[in-house]
């Protein structure tokens, strides 16, 4: 149906840098004269151990992460980490800030844990009333004395709510990352724990990416399994097992491209500005709407909606036709979503607000 790369606006997996395809299409048969590609070879291998060293120094120049932190490659997904966290870090009280989907799942899925009896689960405060549409007000928060951690997801994907602020609390901040990680600069050492699935600004599906405080390690109560264990996984270099290799040879690769393309800091930069630009667009529609409070929109997933809904299906598919692919919200929200991660560039928003500003004329 297509002769070229489309745009690609999918939350995840997300459309990759296509200079970075390239470069694994043109070393995949054989990775640097070694006569295999880099999924063919064992993790154990001097060639695949540099590799992995690589990535993890390149992610660490990226995000400025200090040497009391690990970087852990791990399998899973984020969701994964759902539980892996309360396993590696529940004893007593958790507290679990509620803003949307995702912060909901990890907060369920850390419940178990307090059913089983092994700590009690706070949620200090939840947006769900205003349809996750907004952030608590700091003040109502309820958090506990000498809680374990405090978890939250900086940006909700689904909803498109981003908290831009590190909330300011006294436990060990976890936070879920996965649609914001490397997309503004972050100071890691205000947190005790960021993790990340790949797939949308690290590389491929299949890799998760955990970056812990050295303090946290070593704490995991005793049904927690082996591959889950932080600890166990830092002593063993994230190779206690086979690990997703080649999601991490890429994911690499997407670290050399960033640190090319000037940074965290310069990509923060491209961000803002396409993200505004479709913002401004929508705020002076009277067509399109975006439904979030506006101090706390995120700058990587922007949900709009149609002034009349009946609209939807031809939207997508003429945007379909138009090579702007994926644009359709999460079924929980409906209308649209535009996830603007830091492989879509400029001219991607720009072909995207010329199309709908075609199909607001097009349709009143
Ligand atoms: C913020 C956030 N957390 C967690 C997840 C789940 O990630 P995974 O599919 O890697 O488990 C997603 C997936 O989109 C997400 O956006």
């Amino acid at each position: 149906m297509f002769d070229k790369r489309v745009h690609n606006f999918c939350a995840g997996p997300a459309t990759m840098p296509t200079a970075v395809l390239e470069k694994a299409q043109a070393e995949l048969l054989n990775w640097k004269n070694g006569g295999s590609s880099v999924m063919e070879i064992s993790h154990r291998s001097i060639a695949f151990m540099e590799i992995a060293k690589k990535a993890e120094q390149d992610l660490r120049t990226l995000m400025k992460i200090p040497d009391n932190y690990k970087v852990l490659f791990l399998q899973g997904g984020a969701s994964l980490q759902f539980s892996t966290i309360p396993m590696n870090l529940l004893h007593g009280t958790a507290d679990y800030l509620e803003t949307g989907t995702w912060s909901k799942k990890a907060l369920t899925e850390a419940k178990r844990y307090e059913e089983a009896g092994l700590g009690k689960i706070n949620v200090v405060a939840s947006s769900k009333d205003s349809n996750y549409t907004t952030v608590p007000d700091r003040a109502t928060w309820q958090l506990s004395d000498g809680a374990d951690y405090f978890h939250y997801c900086p940006n909700e994907t689904i909803h498109g709510v981003t908290l831009f602020d590190v909330p300011d609390v006294d436990a060990p901040i976890i936070a879920d990352m996965s649609s914001n990680i490397l997309s503004s600069p972050i100071d890691v050492s205000k947190f005790g724990m960021i993790y990340a699935g790949a797939q949308k600004n690290i590389g491929p599906a299949g890799l998760t990416i955990v970056i812990i405080r050295e303090d946290l390690l070593g704490k995991a109560n005793a049904i927690c399994p082996n591959t889950q264990n932080y600890l166990n996984q830092a002593e063993n270099d994230s190779m206690l097992n086979t690990p997703p290799t080649f999601a991490w040879y890429l994911s690499g690769l997407v670290f050399e491209w960033l640190l090319e393309q000037g940074g965290v800091e310069a990509i923060y930069q491209q961000n803002l500005e396409k993200a505004k630009r479709l913002y401004d667009f929508i705020d002076n529609s009277d067509f399109y709407q975006n439904p979030v409070d506006k101090k706390y929109r995120s700058i990587m997933n922007i949900p709009f909606t149609l002034a009349n809904s009946e609209l939807d299906k031809t939207f997508l598919e003429q945007a379909t036709n138009a090579g702007l692919l994926n644009l359709k919200g999460h079924k929980s929200v409906g209308g649209m979503r535009a996830s603007i991660y830091n492989a879509v560039d400029l001219t991607a928003i720009n072909d995207l607000i010329g199309f709908m500003q075609q199909f607001e004329k097009n349709s009143v």
